[in-house]
């Protein structure tokens, strides 16, 4: 497909990355120069043009652009009749978008996430699954959404990655603390933690790790003692607002 990118920031560059084989034509937007040439120079499908120019060429558009400065940016675009427009602003819903870039059809908002660029990564996806599905879903999963709220809860929730994060370095820097090769220590951690989320639902993995008397069900217990799902169930409260 011919593909264009408005706005080749951090996000926009990781998903080119994890199509630019994928045998599709892409046009990114010029801006973040050392960025948008980087592209280019790395992948032959990737060639660089001013916005217009990425419309133009595109049959579907990518915004990578931030939300308070997309309006200003696309009022003074040429969209045309029978384009798609992804967006991955969550912050401007696809009714406020609609009027912006008609004739063309506003279809989807994709939260990617920046691993999407070695693919395996969740894409979120409110409206245009089957399109997504078709250019990424080779190698990430799509998660069709239903609504702008579903959208809002998956957008606080997936903040649970960085406590997550936090919790398997502050394990590495125990083990270090106790003579064990730091690299190693969370090679080991990392692959542990990642392989069993990755195989299967979460409650039933809890029932299984809760042999009684076992080191992941004392650590649990002493977790759940010092308040950590009331904690983390406020802090998602709070992102929600
Ligand atoms: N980062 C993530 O993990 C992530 C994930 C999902 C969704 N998002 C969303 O994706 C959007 C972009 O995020 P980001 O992290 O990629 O931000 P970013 O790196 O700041 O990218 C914004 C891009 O917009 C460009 N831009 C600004 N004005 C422009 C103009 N007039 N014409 C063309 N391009 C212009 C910037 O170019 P200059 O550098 O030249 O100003 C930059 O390349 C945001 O709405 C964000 O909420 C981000």
């Amino acid at each position: 497909m011919k593909l264009g990118f408005l706005g080749t920031g951090t996000i926009a560059s990781a998903v080119v990355q994890g199509i630019a084989a994928d045998g599709h034509a892409i046009t990114v937007s010029r801006r973040s120069e050392a960025r948008s040439a980087a592209l280019a120079e790395a992948f032959a499908a990737v060639t660089v043009a001013d916005n217009q120019g990425v419309l133009d060429a595109a049959e579907v558009v990518f915004l990578g652009l931030m939300a308070e400065t997309a309006p200003g940016i696309l009022q003074g675009l040429q969209f045309r009749a029978g384009q798609k427009v992804v967006s991955f602003m969550a912050g401007l819903p696809l009714e406020a978008l609609a009027p912006l870039v008609a004739p063309a059809e506003a279809v989807a908002i994709m939260l990617p996430f920046p691993g999407i660029a070695q693919g395996g990564s969740p894409v979120l996806a409110l409206g245009g699954d089957d399109l997504l599905r078709g250019i990424f879903g080779r190698t990430n999963t799509v998660f069709a959404l239903g609504s702008a709220a579903e959208l809002n809860a998956y957008l606080c929730a997936q903040a649970v990655l960085s406590p997550a994060v936090l919790m398997v370095a502050t394990a590495a820097d125990w083990m270090e603390r106790q003579g064990v090769d730091r690299v190693g220590a969370e090679g080991f951690l990392r692959t542990l933690v990642g392989s069993s989320l990755i195989s299967g639902p979460c409650r039933p993995m809890l029932a299984a790790l809760d042999t009684p008397g076992g080191y992941n069900q004392r650590l649990r217990r002493h977790m759940e003692q010092a308040g950590m799902e009331p904690a983390l169930t406020e802090g998602l409260d709070r992102l929600q607002g």
